[in-house]
């Protein structure tokens, strides 16, 4: 367990403070924030909380993921190329303040990758 990305990227408490800071910045993004425009402050909460719930259960932490797959999520939103280069920006940068090594900036970005498929619209 200790050598999980979960670990490495600093447990519970590390993957919630990466994946806040990811979500606080692409809602107020020029591009990104139309994705969460009129949405009101329970609903932006319970997405948190799910985002890192699913964060931290596929780096390798205990957590039971009560949400939905990212194929069903991001239906229909029209997420593009563009926003998620723009989301990439924005994790990489995050990740950097944060002083994260790049093994495990490396493994995240993967992670992402894995998702593209399902999030990005066709
Ligand atoms: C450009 C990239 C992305 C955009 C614009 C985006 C946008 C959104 C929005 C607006 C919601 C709320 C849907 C709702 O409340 O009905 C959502 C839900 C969610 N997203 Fe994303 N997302 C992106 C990438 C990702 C990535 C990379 C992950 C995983 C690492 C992720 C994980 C989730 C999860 C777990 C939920 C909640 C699922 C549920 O409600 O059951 N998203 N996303």
């Amino acid at each position: 367990m200790t050598n999980s990305l979960y670990s490495r990227l600093g447990g519970y408490d590390g993957i919630a403070m990466f994946a806040t800071n990811v979500v606080l910045s692409a809602r107020k993004d020029e591009l990104l924030g139309r994705f969460w425009t009129n949405r009101g402050e329970d609903r932006n909460a319970r997405e948190l909380q799910l985002l890192i719930d699913f964060f931290v259960k596929e780096t390798g932490g205990q957590m039971y993921y009560k949400g939905r797959n990212m194929a069903l999520s991001h239906k229909g939103m029209g997420i593009t190329e563009a926003d998620w280069a723009r989301f990439l920006e924005i994790a990489g940068n995050v990740a950097g303040e944060m002083g994260v090594g790049p093994d495990e900036g490396g493994q995240v970005m993967g992670f992402f990758d894995s998702l593209k498929d399902d999030i990005v619209a066709a």
